[in-house]
């Protein structure tokens, strides 16, 4: 197979960049949990959104992954921080460095996405650990928090959608290389 789309989503947003990918490119995608062996896919286009920091799936998927000379990886991560945010930029690819042998994500392209989230929607599990996160940012000194910690206080307890099509233009291109 030439080209394929994994993702991992538990609410929606990132299946949807990843259909919307699909659609452009002509690309199957699929969900992580039925993805097949890699080793004969040239390139493999992972989506997966944020949790807590780490990439959802993404060991799971990866982490026994080492890509042939001809094969490429683009990784795209989707979450509520801004990743226009130099820090929460460092902060994804500190969480990758915990998910993914160095020899590998130093072969990723690596791309950043925002995704949604609709408190109303989350699993009883979701809301309880955002509610401690929550209650644990607010006791930091605004100027402490990160850009990722602001975003959680704002959106907390709220239905926001930040995914924007738009957003896939680069990626887009860099498929098409
Ligand atoms: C429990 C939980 C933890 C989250 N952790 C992060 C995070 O560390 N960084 C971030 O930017 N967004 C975080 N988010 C927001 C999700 O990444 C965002 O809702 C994303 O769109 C989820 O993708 P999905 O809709 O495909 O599941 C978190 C959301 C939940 C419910």
């Amino acid at each position: 197979m030439n080209a394929l789309i994994i993702y991992a989503s538990r609410y929606g947003s990132t299946r949807l960049y990843a259909e919307k990918l699909s659609e452009k490119t002509g690309i199957p995608a699929i969900s992580y949990q039925n993805a097949p062996a890699l080793f004969d896919i040239k390139t493999i286009i992972y989506l997966g959104g944020l949790y807590a920091g780490g990439v959802l799936g993404l060991s799971k998927t990866l982490r026994n992954f080492s890509p042939q000379k001809d094969q490429s990886v683009i990784l795209i991560t989707v979450g509520l921080a801004d990743p226009e945010d130099a820090e929460n930029r460092n902060n994804i690819r500190t969480a990758l460095q915990k998910q993914l042998p160095e020899q590998l994500l130093g072969k990723i392209k690596l791309f950043h996405l925002r995704g949604s989230i609709d408190y109303q929607k989350l699993t009883a599990g979701h809301r309880l650990l955002m509610k401690l996160l929550y209650q644990a940012i607010k006791r930091t000194p605004i100027e402490k928090q990160s850009a990722e910690n602001r975003a959680m206080i704002e959106t907390y307890g709220k239905q926001v959608n930040f995914v924007d099509f738009n957003a896939l233009d680069a990626i887009l291109e860099e498929i098409r290389q």
